[in-house]
């Protein structure tokens, strides 16, 4: 008799644990307020109302997700390509439920989506999927994605605005990457945290003087 296949879940990830996501929202939070007072935002702030003059108050324009993570694979209940293999990988198997210190290196702001940037180690980044980083990326930015190191996308999704899904925040972290890489940004602004980089259509980077730590567990999900 043939054996029910176990079911794949919704994605893997490391899991924020529950002390640390007050830790990280609290810092990250305290970034948004700064933000939208600094003259240099209020200069671009049509970008995210549509409008000049009209005011944006960021910690109500992003909505929070559930719970705090940084997606490897997206399996999407077996549907996404892929997932059966990730899910088999020896090194997956043998991760779960393992404790992992993930390092925050930067932050995120677009007129979609508020992010982390992760920067993996060497054994963080043997659980990030080959050619994760390139996934549903668009054609025209491929070629800068295909020249950045391997988990590049690393990210913690902070916040989304109205109407946007979190998939979109690993492709505003690639973009901003490649405009980095080509040279590309603009104003530059000294904050207590680090230096924030203006990159155009509303995209803001901010590099932190020290890196956050964040303790995590690396498991599956599934709604
Ligand atoms: P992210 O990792 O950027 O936070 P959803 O709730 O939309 O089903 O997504 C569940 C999680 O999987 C989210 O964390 C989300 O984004 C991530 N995710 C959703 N779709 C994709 C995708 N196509 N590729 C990679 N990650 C995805």
């Amino acid at each position: 008799t043939k054996q029910k296949e176990p079911e794949l879940p919704l994605f893997f990830g490391w899991f924020l644990l529950p002390e640390e996501v007050e830790r990280i929202k609290c810092a990250t939070m305290d970034f948004l307020k700064t933000l939208d007072t600094l003259e240099a935002f209020k200069e671009h702030i049509s970008e995210f109302t549509g409008e000049a003059e009209k005011e944006v108050d960021l910690e109500q324009y992003f909505q929070n997700p559930l719970q705090l993570h940084c997606t490897t694979k997206f399996c999407d209940y077996g549907k996404a390509e892929g997932a059966k293999e990730y899910a088999e990988l020896q090194v997956v198997k043998e991760s779960l439920a393992k404790s992992y210190e993930l390092s925050v290196t930067a932050l995120i702001v677009t007129p979609r989506t508020f992010g982390a940037r992760v920067a993996l180690t060497e054994t963080q980044l043997k659980l990030w999927p080959e050619g994760a980083d390139k996934e549903g990326v668009a054609p025209a930015l491929l070629p800068s994605v295909e020249a950045l190191p391997a988990g590049s996308r690393a990210h913690v999704t902070l916040g989304c605005s109205a109407g946007v899904d979190a998939v979109q925040t690993g492709l505003d972290l690639l973009e901003i990457l490649a405009l980095q890489k080509d040279g590309k940004e603009g104003t530059q602004v000294e904050m207590d945290l680090g230096t924030l980089t203006y990159l155009s259509e509303g995209r803001w980077f901010l590099t932190l003087r020290e890196p956050i730590t964040a303790d995590t567990t690396f498991t599956s999900f599934s709604d």
